[in-house]
């Protein structure tokens, strides 16, 4: 049986990209790269819904992240990091390592970040000179209502960055419309790439608050990037394959059209959540704010998550993910973004009800997936 990679990332890369990452080396700072970097600069600014600068790293999404920070803000700037699960957890951690003062305001997993409670915050304990916000929360498969956050955000004046990571390309993100100034994502989620690409979209005011930035960086500092762009070229060694890559899975983006994406991502979601819920698994995300790329759910009674993991996975070549720090045995977690179709889905269901069935658990009867 072919692998069915049902993790929130990396994900499945299709054949026409995998055929493209084959291709012999060319001079990184030759014409025909050139070429290649306006192509894919070109093809992410419309993912992205920007007419913003987009800047390339060698990295996955963690790097993408700490540039964000490390290239807008000074030792001692206010900071707020709006969190719902691990990751919105870690970057506003990086921000405290490089000497940010960061007020942590935590929502519980499971749920978005209200964009009330986040109002309330910035009257009673603002000016903040940017705030953390995560489009989708990978851990808890939970998406924010970003347009709703940016409304209350934008109006303090405050930097609105978000991590996009694992929601770029399969959930609707306007980056101008919304005016977010600074975007991150990675290669490997919807992108359908390999790991290895960080991504960045930079506003004027972010390049405005890069002027002053005082905090240390060398390996991302964003004028180096761009002055180096601008001529086609990246300042250090870039992945060229991952290149030839990203330029085809863009035509394929295209190809297929952003709405119609989201839809597809909107069906599976649904159908996924159902179907847990049919094999009596009760969600972990509040219906509210359920991801369309991640659903996780509590495992049964009496069951860990880490012998569903590996029936599905010895038995079936099924891969899914467990929970993340303190969820860890407690949740499963599927993945359905980037190359993903609902045959896959089901079929990852399928055999998730054996498993279930083999570990005692007691689906409900009449259940079908
Ligand atoms: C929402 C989110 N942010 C950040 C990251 C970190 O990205 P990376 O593992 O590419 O460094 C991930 C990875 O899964 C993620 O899902």
């Amino acid at each position: 049986m072919p692998l069915n990679l049902r993790i929130p990332g990396p994900t499945p890369v299709p054949d026409e990209v995998l055929g493209e990452l084959s291709r012999p080396m060319i001079n990184h700072r030759g014409r025909e790269y050139a070429s290649i970097l306006g192509e894919c600069t070109e093809g992410l600014k419309r993912v992205f819904q920007t007419a913003n600068d987009i800047i390339f790293y060698p990295s996955s999404g963690s790097g993408a992240l700490e540039s964000c920070i490390v290239n807008t803000l000074s030792p001692g700037d206010r900071v707020l990091g709006v969190s719902i699960g691990s990751f919105g957890k870690r970057w506003g951690e990086i921000a405290r390592l490089f000497g940010a003062d960061v007020t942590m305001l935590n929502f519980e997993w499971g749920q978005g970040a209200d964009p009330g409670a986040v109002a309330e915050k910035l009257r009673a304990e603002g000016p903040f000179k940017a705030v953390l916000v995560t489009h989708n929360e990978t851990s808890t498969g939970v998406t924010n209502d970003v347009k709703s956050l940016a409304e209350v955000i934008k109006p303090t004046g405050a930097l609105l960055m978000v991590d996009s990571v694992s929601g770029m390309g399969a959930v609707e993100l306007q980056t101008d419309n919304w005016q977010i100034d600074v975007v991150a994502t990675g290669s490997q989620k919807a992108l359908m790439l390999p790991p290895g690409l960080g991504l960045v979209s930079v506003s004027a005011q972010a390049w405005e608050a890069h002027k002053q930035a005082k905090m240390p960086r060398f390996y991302w500092d964003w004028t180096n990037c761009m002055n180096y762009q601008r001529r086609g070229e990246n300042p250090y060694t870039p992945p060229v394959s991952l290149y030839y890559g990203l330029r085809k899975s863009l035509e394929l983006i295209e190809q297929e059209g952003l709405q119609n994406i989201y839809r597809r991502h909107n069906e599976i979601g649904a159908y996924c959540r159902g179907a847990m819920q049919a094999l009596g698994l009760k969600l972990f995300a509040d219906p509210k704010y359920a991801s369309s790329v991640v659903t996780a759910a509590y495992v049964p009674e009496g069951i860990g998550s880490k012998d569903i993991q590996k029936i599905l996975e010895d038995k079936y070549d099924v891969v899914i993910a467990i929970g993340q720090e303190q969820l860890t045995d407690k949740i499963i977690r599927i993945g359905h973004l980037g190359w993903v179709h609902l045959e896959d889905v089901k079929a990852c269901m399928a055999c998730l009800r054996e498993t279930l069935v083999e570990l005692g658990h007691k689906v409900p009867a009449g259940a079908t997936v």
